[in-house]
């Protein structure tokens, strides 16, 4: 066989088996495009997580962390009672700040159940407070007009049949105590709790948006797949509702649409993530100060300006980010969470133009020096998010013939563009093809400035 054929062989086999691969579902590219268009759009989300773990407000892995026996901790269940709740409240602050939908836990992992279950007694009902948080909670933030979804931890630290793993409270020092500790329980009736519970959430509480299952962690003493029966799992979540986006963390990898986006936590890509060379959907979830539940004393938190190069920069590679706020155990946002939304808020107010229906500009548009692009294209807007405001004129690097009009975001005021000139390009040759711009050389009253480009 001749070489070039050869080769041409083994690309048409590539190719086959890339086309050829494992999915759970028969939804074409282009039917999940459009269940996805939505949350696409829209890019700015709340993430919520609240449970007993406010109490203590060490953070959401306390009883792991210390590893806190079940008799000790339940005397944050018997004081439960977050009388200041309101959660309309809550729908106002994250729409104010340019967010669009919310995800909030249903239970982590300490197993505590926001919602009125009836396969459990370990459920807000049952405690001083006495009501479904979950069920004041879907009304409040659907009346506010954001779209609504469930994070359900798959981990439970509660559940007497969940079998005690590496990250468990009670864990063993000597893994050869694994098999004792674990006498009794049965995974397989948790794996029945688990989805009389996933199925309770998804039919009591109307249309649910998006579903965040939380986490598996494959190998020794840990948790995969098969603990939850994850494939039976997700085919039930997409049955009972058919437009819901699921995230990644069910451990079904191996199939083409195990998941519908994928979930980088707590840092940058440095790209837009793929998936055999194909850009895939994703979002980043994030913190204002590092731990997910509210945590008084902690002091790493991101200032304003950290937080909307988040968003923007999440845009700007295509993804979407879910920002999460810890709620006290009075039900409220505390002071440094309602400042930061604010500000943001503030940002957004004349400058989400750049963010919503907003992605990844096109490779023919060069990124200036501190920038970030967004662009959108649907109104063929590019956008320029000036990060550290430059002196007066400002090059587009290859932008000539591009640029119909330009403006700032904020105001709508014209920025002049001009060829650059020699004159400010001492020592260097200035770029053919180049466009200036003339900035005012105060800096105008916006975190971050944006120019928006009218595009020919
Ligand atoms: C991690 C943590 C958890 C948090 C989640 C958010 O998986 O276990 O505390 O809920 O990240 O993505």
């Amino acid at each position: 066989m001749k070489k070039c054929t050869f080769v041409l062989l083994c690309i048409c086999l590539f190719s086959y088996l890339h086309a050829q691969e494992k999915k759970i579902f028969n939804e074409t590219p282009e039917q999940k495009e459009k269940r996805l268009a939505w949350w696409q759009h829209d890019r700015f989300g709340m993430f919520i997580h609240w449970g007993l773990y406010a109490m203590p407000a060490r953070h959401e892995w306390v009883k792991s962390r210390e590893q806190i026996s079940d008799a000790d901790y339940q005397k944050y269940f018997d004081q439960f009672n977050p009388d200041l709740y309101n959660p309309r409240e809550w729908a106002r602050m994250a729409k104010a700040a340019g967010m669009k939908y919310a995800v909030i836990t249903s239970k982590h992992h300490e197993g505590f159940c926001l919602f009125d279950s009836k396969y459990t007694d370990y459920k807000a009902t049952k405690t001083p407070y006495g009501k479904d948080l979950i069920r004041e909670w879907i009304d409040a933030f659907r009346a506010e007009g954001l779209k609504v979804g469930f994070y359900y931890s798959l981990i439970d630290w509660h559940h007497p049949d969940y079998t005690i793993d590496r990250v468990h409270p009670q864990r063993p020092a000597d893994t050869a105590d694994y098999k004792k500790l674990n006498q009794g329980r049965d995974m397989a009736k948790y794996r029945e709790y688990l989805r009389n519970q996933l199925r309770e959430i998804l039919t009591n509480y109307g249309k649910i948006d998006i579903l965040w299952a939380d986490f598996s962690f494959p190998g020794a003493y840990g948790k995969d797949h098969n603990d939850w029966n994850s494939l039976e799992l997700i085919k039930m979540i997409r049955q009972l509702q058919p437009g819901i986006i699921i995230n990644d963390r069910l451990d079904l990898g191996e199939y083409e649409d195990g998941g519908d986006f994928v979930t980088p936590e707590q840092y940058k890509v440095s790209e837009w993530p793929t998936r055999n060379g194909k850009q895939v959907p994703w979002e980043t979830c994030q913190t204002f100060s590092g731990s997910w539940g509210y945590y008084r004393d902690e002091t790493s938190w991101k200032d304003t300006k950290q937080l909307l190069v988040l968003l923007i920069e999440s845009v700007s590679k295509g993804g979407n980010l879910l920002l999460n706020v810890g709620p006290t155990a009075r039900g409220t946002f505390d002071h440094r969470a309602q400042d930061a939304l604010k500000a943001m808020g503030e940002w957004m107010q004349v400058n989400s133009r750049s963010i919503y229906g907003c992605t990844q500009a096109p490779p023919e548009f060069k990124k200036p020096d501190n920038c970030l692009l967004t662009y959108n294209p649907t109104t063929k807007r590019l956008y320029v998010h000036l990060l550290d405001y430059p002196l007066q004129n400002f090059t587009l690097p290859g932008y000539q013939g591009k640029i119909k009009y330009a403006q700032f975001l904020h105001d709508a005021s014209e920025i002049k563009m001009s060829a650059p000139s020699q004159h400010h390009a001492v020592g260097k040759s200035i770029g053919e093809g180049d466009v200036n711009l003339s900035l005012p050389v105060k800096k105008p009253d916006a975190e971050i400035p944006v120019i928006e480009l009218i595009l020919n």
